[in-house]
């Protein structure tokens, strides 16, 4: 064997173990999601998420909400957590969903945010065993993931990762644009390459656009505290809709269904931000109140928001 050939073995092995198995929301959509959360924040929240944040992360969730996916592959059970999978319906069930490729039941997206959830819920109370610290950057991750409507994708094309298509004419897979093509686009075309400029064009149309839609963001039906049960079935309906709508394999895919598909996404990415701050506000609260939510004394994010707009005048 010859050095070429060793060389290019070397090559393929590193090709193959840095392919990035494209699941996740890119850096960016997680970033947008962790910032929007960070300014609806209660107090509390903020104290705990500071205290909870490793060093490395400087004071800021957003730096470290990509962590997730950089240990797939160190912490290989935590692959599944990243998404579901339905038999090919436009719907999605816990029971019949929620589950990796060994039948294990729980190990999905919703399982994994409500498992976060539990174990960040044990705060500042005894010692629970688990670190708390990889528990809330896995539920900051989570809560990102489950809001990408082809992480809510069909079994048969793996939430559209093997649908081969054209991002205008850059080869790619459905999954990928809407992880990553979708957000890099918008950006350019719109956002002069900033992503600050994108993250504030949303929280615009948080507070205006969208502001009578945020009490149903936070609220569903049932006592749980998550509602990460309808996020998963409002991605499977988007999926259906926007995402694979007038798609085949090797289509290309350009202004139209970049324009169309567009305020589906930016609106994915305020709803998550949105309720990953209730969601860490509820639990935050919830650790100094023995487990019951108290309606009067937690602020839902539409007051912060209200909060927010009075001191800025
Ligand atoms: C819950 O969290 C623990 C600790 O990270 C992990 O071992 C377990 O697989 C998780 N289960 C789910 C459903 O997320
Ligand atoms: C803001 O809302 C308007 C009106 O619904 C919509 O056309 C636009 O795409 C939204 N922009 C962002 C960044 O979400
Ligand atoms: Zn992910």
């Amino acid at each position: 064997m010859g050095l070429p050939v060793i060389l290019l073995r070397i090559f393929l092995l590193l090709a193959i173990t840095m392919v990035p198995i494209s699941d996740a929301w890119g850096k960016e959509g997680h970033f947008m999601v962790c910032k929007i959360a960070e300014n609806y924040f209660s107090d509390r929240t903020s104290t705990a998420v500071s205290e909870l944040l490793p060093a490395d992360a400087g004071g800021d969730l957003a730096s470290v909400c990509s962590w997730a996916d950089e240990v797939r592959f160190r912490y290989r059970w935590s692959s599944p957590l990243h998404y579901i999978n339905t038999p090919g319906v436009c719907n999605y069930k816990y029971s019949r969903d929620c589950h990796n490729a060994k039948g294990e039941k729980d190990m999905c997206v919703v399982g994994a945010i409500n498992n976060y959830t539990t174990q960040l819920q044990s705060y500042g109370g005894d010692s629970s065993g688990y670190d708390l610290s990889e528990s809330l950057l896995f539920l900051a991750h989570f809560v990102g993931d489950v809001h990408q409507p082809l992480h809510v994708g069909f079994q048969v094309d793996e939430g559209g990762n093997t649908i081969i298509v054209h991002w205008y004419r850059r080869k790619t897979n459905l999954h990928h644009v809407w992880d990553v093509n979708m957000i890099e686009t918008a950006m350019k075309d719109f956002y002069n390459n900033d992503l600050n400029s994108m993250i504030e064009a949303i929280q615009m149309n948080i507070t205006e656009t969208w502001a009578g839609e945020i009490h149903q963001w936070e609220t569903c039906r049932g006592r749980s505290v998550t509602c990460a049960d309808k996020f998963a079935s409002e991605s499977i309906q988007l999926a259906c809709d926007y995402a694979y709508q007038d798609v085949e394999e090797d289509s290309t895919l350009e202004d139209d269904y970049f324009y169309s598909r567009l305020p589906v996404l930016e609106k994915r990415i305020a709803q998550a931000g949105v309720r990953l701050a209730t969601i860490l506000n509820r639990i935050f609260y919830d650790s100094s109140a023995s487990g019951n939510l108290n309606d009067l004394l937690l602020k839902s994010v539409v007051e912060i928001i209200e909060a927010n707009t009075i001191s800025a005048k």
